[in-house]
């Protein structure tokens, strides 16, 4: 089955709309969602909590119908023939369900029976699986025993029984260790360097920039940005000088300094002793801030220029943080300034 000539993308999605009623009203969950995924590449869906990610994934893999709008997997109509479109993809995500009670190889068994493989080919599929993700001590054990990394790798593996052409992972990695977010990371680009192709939904800037092609930012049910990692960065300027006051020192004046030299507004960081700004050529910009902060008796912690994040991309677009990212970076060096903090 070939796209059809209109549609050049695998996976195409135009202005789909959904909208869910509330106690506190109407909950547009999709407000016009434009995705292209062409054929064997990785496009990431990247947004914060409620932005509509797994809506998206729903409706393209037929588990639910849009208001409005029209979604394409291979040029099949997601609305009109959900069932040819089950034929070529593979979803794992937040509501993937397993059965507790039966073991990691019986669940992906019985997946493959739903895929109509027949019992034999079934339980052969399930041993290779349980194999490729590392699962093999575990195969035999009831999944109520399994840690939250072998879930998603059961759930990932579940995906991949009818070795699915189109493949849909929504937040694959949430909730793993970062040992076990490598690790996955790794299985993911073996996958679509073996040719899948891939949409999936992060809140992870890194894992959007580590895993997509392409990145669409999305937020309030559509996309506000979308390009590669590198086009997202360039869109909002070059390099950033960074700036850590020592404890005590005058923020006002730093903050001054960095404003004289960047392009943008300063920005404070969340230890309240960092502050940056965009600026246009990184070096030179640098050793005029530090020349400015010398003359006005500012002592400096630490110093440097970096390049934009996806995180800054985020910020930019919404004015917000992307939440998730944030509170866990806060969380990790929030603890080593407070130390840090202590000892002086
Ligand atoms: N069945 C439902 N009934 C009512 N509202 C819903 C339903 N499912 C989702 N929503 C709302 O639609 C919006 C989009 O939800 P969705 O689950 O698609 O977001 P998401 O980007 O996947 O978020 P998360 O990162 O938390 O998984 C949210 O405001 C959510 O509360
Ligand atoms: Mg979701």
């Amino acid at each position: 089955m070939s796209a059809s000539p209109t549609t050049s993308a695998l996976i195409q999605a135009q202005q789909l709309r959904k909208t869910y009623k509330s106690k506190s009203g109407p909950v547009h969950a999709l407000a016009g969602l434009d995705i292209a995924v062409p054929e064997r590449t990785v496009t990431a869906l990247l947004g914060p909590n409620g932005a509509g990610k797994t809506t998206a994934v729903k409706v393209l893999t037929t588990l639910i119908t849009a208001d409005s709008g029209t979604a394409t997997i291979d040029g099949i109509d997601v609305a009109a023939d959900p069932r040819a479109v089950r034929r070529v993809i593979g979803v794992s995500g937040q509501y993937a369900a397993v059965d507790e009670n039966l073991t990691g190889l019986e669940n992906l068994a019985m997946v493959g029976r739903l895929y109509h493989l027949g019992t034999r080919r079934a339980r052969a599929r399930a041993a290779e699986l349980i194999d490729v993700f590392d699962l093999s001590d575990a195969g035999s054990r009831p999944v109520k025993g399994y840690s939250g990394g072998m879930r998603r790798r059961l759930d990932l593996a579940g995906a991949l029984v009818n070795e699915p052409r189109v493949l849909f992972l929504d937040e694959p990695t949430t909730g793993l260790d970062p040992r076990s977010r490598l690790a996955l990371w790794d299985v993911i680009k073996d996958l679509v360097s073996a040719g899948t192709t891939l949409l999936l939904t992060t809140q992870y800037l890194e894992e959007a920039d580590q895993l997509a092609d392409s990145i669409a930012v999305i937020d309030g049910g559509t996309v506000i940005a979308s390009g590669t990692s590198d086009e997202l960065k360039a869109d909002i300027g070059g390099h950033r000088v960074a700036v850590t006051l020592v404890a005590g020192a005058d923020g006002g004046t730093a903050r001054a300094v960095l404003a004289r030299h960047g392009t943008g507004e300063p920005r404070a960081g969340g230890d309240g002793r960092t502050w940056e700004v965009a600026v246009v050529d990184g070096p030179a910009a640098l050793q005029r801030v530090l020349a400015d902060l010398a003359e006005a008796g500012i002592e400096l912690h630490d110093a440097g220029i970096r390049r934009p994040t996806l995180d800054d991309v985020f910020l930019q677009l919404t004015g917000r943080p992307a939440e998730a990212d944030e509170a866990e970076e806060e969380a990790g060096s929030g603890a080593g300034s407070a130390e840090k903090e202590a000892v002086r």
